[in-house]
């Protein structure tokens, strides 16, 4: 079992994988990424997040991807081959490599990077648990979230101001005092009202991959639930607050800026969506949790 890397198809254990000093993903953050789990060998709503790179790529006008059949042929072969159980795939496109030019260079094929490292799920259960804890900060980030570029310079900055503050995940608030999404989740609410809430898909956030079978699962489950921006001030009468990412895939915060949200403790509709949303890893890997 090892960290395995596909550059453009070839296959490098982890350390050994190059790209070029010119590639515009290294020197304009000119590229997309996914970020997939799979379990038990088995990728994790794969389609959504293949889908999601497609929209991206037609948003930035990258060309030239090979196409979808093609890419999942080489995450499987990937995932195969480093023989992990449970890991993260990280997928990143970007427009090639070429002579430094800010403009788009002509008959450059993107480069294609993944990876295949393992990940520990079942660590994430124990932390679902007992909580973890939210960072307000401002949202500094771009006006196109919705794309998944590699300009993460934001997010970074953000999380380690997080984690100075031994605090888990950001939650960023725009100058309007609303609500985003995390540095890298989403973020939902459970208002005094007992409504689910979460920010409505636009530029300001990811349509992330979890969001989207998290919705599902809560329609499915007949919870009130409203796309629907929400504040800071909001927030901070919430009955329950949770993330929700690849990485989760969902957490309930348990403490807002050193405050407890709600009770303090993980609640009802966070318990309920993590249940359902562990079901359907189950059902589409077949993964279960050590005992
Ligand atoms: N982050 N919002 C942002 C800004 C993100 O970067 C992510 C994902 C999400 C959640 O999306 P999804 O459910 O599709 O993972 C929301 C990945 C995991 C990362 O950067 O590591």
């Amino acid at each position: 079992m090892s960290a395995r890397a596909l550059v453009n198809g070839h296959a490098f254990p982890i350390g050994k994988a190059r790209v070029a000093v010119e590639d515009r993903g290294l020197q304009f953050g000119d590229s997309l990424y996914e970020v997939v789990a799979f379990l038990n060998g088995r990728l994790f709503d794969w389609d959504k997040h293949l889908w999601r790179l497609e929209r991206g790529a037609a948003a930035i006008g990258l060309a030239g991807l090979p196409s979808p059949a093609v890419i999942a042929a080489r995450a499987r072969r990937l995932i195969r081959q480093s023989r992990l159980p449970d890991g993260l795939l990280y997928l990143q496109a970007s427009r090639g490599s070429s002579r430094r030019d800010h403009p788009f260079p002509h008959g450059v094929a993107p480069t294609l990077v993944m990876t295949a490292r393992r990940f520990d799920f079942a660590q994430r259960i124990r932390q679902q648990e007992t909580g973890v804890a939210l960072l307000s900060l401002p949202d500094q980030r771009w006006k196109r979230c919705d794309i998944k570029s590699t300009n993460l310079l934001a997010a970074v900055l953000a999380k380690e101001e997080v984690r100075r503050a031994g605090a888990f995940e950001a939650l960023f608030v725009t100058e309007d005092g609303v609500v985003t999404e995390g540095a890298s989740t989403n973020l939902w609410m459970v208002g005094p009202d007992g409504v689910l809430r979460t920010h409505p898909l636009s530029a300001a956030i990811l349509p992330g991959v979890s969001r989207d079978t998290v919705l599902e699962l809560a329609r499915g489950a007949g919870l009130p639930v409203e796309e629907r921006a929400f504040t800071l001030a909001e927030a901070r009468r919430a009955q329950e607050l949770f993330l929700t990412s690849t990485t989760g895939p969902l957490l309930p915060a348990t403490r807002l800026d050193g405050a407890p949200v709600g009770s303090g403790t993980p609640g009802p509709v966070a318990r309920e969506l993590a249940a359902r949303l562990w079901g359907e890893v189950s059902r589409q890997t077949g993964w279960r949790a050590p005992r």
